[in-house]
């Protein structure tokens, strides 16, 4: 059988909402520098909580706004000359001049603060962001754990990540798990992925794991799992440059109290047994090579299809 494989090479990043952090990661009138798409940015709050990001070099004499940049309500100040932006970017404001010239301007990206997560619009065409990410109705749901979480720097390429849900082969010899059953739909922006694999409960018996998790866009996955605690995982990266990203996970538990010490104990190596799945897989994608028609077998997963439903996000949408 001839596949027809979708090119996912290089020296492009996809067109998606992308989690920089979680909201309590940024306070309101913080500034912080950060590097995503081979791209200097500011991230940072306005006085009244809005989160922002814009491009990080000034057009003035190009100081990092990210180092130093002081907000003032909803504008941030340049630390060099302190001319000051509003919160679209634009310059409204230079202490020592009498006219402010009309082009002085950064890039202001669009953003969505949605369940407890920071998100950032990434369109290379510049289209208008999509409205795909759900609510979440567990998070800040009576009886639910606020998200625990942790992030990674590692060294792959997003399409490594993602290709992960349709790899089913690899879930014995590198997570330990049998599964039981598999199926993966692909509809627009959305992968859904349902497996039933073998897992072990709190008194190590053998039973079984039912996990739906769907992508939504090229970047934030959330898995729903039933089982001895209903749970909500959030899996998200955000590609650096071409060959590193950062992997943020996060959990929403229900029924444990997370304000108690046990609680967070609980909910602490849970997360800690998640980052520890996440570098099995790690391991692998640090020193792979990709294929770009890999040879496969009756027993794998539907990879062509996760390629073709990938590949949509690299390609550019008239606007
Ligand atoms: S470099 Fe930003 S105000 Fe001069
Ligand atoms: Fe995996």
């Amino acid at each position: 059988m001839t596949e027809h494989w979708p090119s996912l090479t290089t020296g492009r990043f996809p067109r998606g909402w992308f989690v920089i952090g979680f909201s309590e990661e940024l306070e309101s009138g913080q500034v912080r520098p950060a590097r995503y798409f081979d791209i200097d940015l500011a991230i940072w709050r306005t006085s009244a909580g809005e989160p922002r990001v814009f491009d990080a070099f000034c057009p003035h004499l190009g100081a990092h706004l990210g180092h130093g940049g002081q907000v003032e309500g909803d504008s941030i100040r340049c630390p060099f000359h302190a001319w000051g932006f509003d919160s679209t970017g634009k310059c409204t404001d230079i202490p020592y001049a009498k006219r402010v010239p009309p082009k002085a301007q950064v890039r202001s990206w669009p953003t969505l603060e949605r369940n407890g997560m920071v998100m950032l619009w990434h369109d290379p065409a510049g289209g208008q962001p999509e409205d795909y990410v759900p609510i979440m109705d567990e998070f800040g749901a009576e009886g639910w754990t606020p998200w625990v979480h942790r992030m990674a720097q590692i060294k792959t390429h997003p399409r490594e990540v993602v290709e992960n849900v349709a790899d089913i082969a690899h879930f014995g010899p590198i997570h330990g798990n049998e599964v039981l059953s598999f199926d993966a739909k692909f509809e627009g922006p959305t992968a859904t992925q349902s497996t039933r694999t073998t897992a072990y409960d709190k008194k190590g018996r053998l039973t079984k794991q039912r996990t739906v998790a769907t992508y939504y866009g090229p970047g934030i996955q959330f898995s729903k799992m039933d089982g001895e605690f209903n749970t909500i995982i959030l899996n998200a990266h955000i590609p650096i440059d071409e060959n590193n990203l950062e992997l943020r996970m996060g959990l929403l538990v229900q029924g444990i109290d997370y304000d108690t010490r046990l609680g967070r104990t609980l909910g602490e190596m849970w997360i800690d047994a998640l980052h520890t799945g996440y570098f099995q897989d790690v391991a692998i994608w640090e020193h792979k090579q990709w294929q770009d028609e890999p040879m496969l077998c009756d027993g794998d997963g539907p990879i062509a299809d996760l390629r073709r439903w990938y590949a949509q996000f690299y390609e550019d949408i008239a606007c």
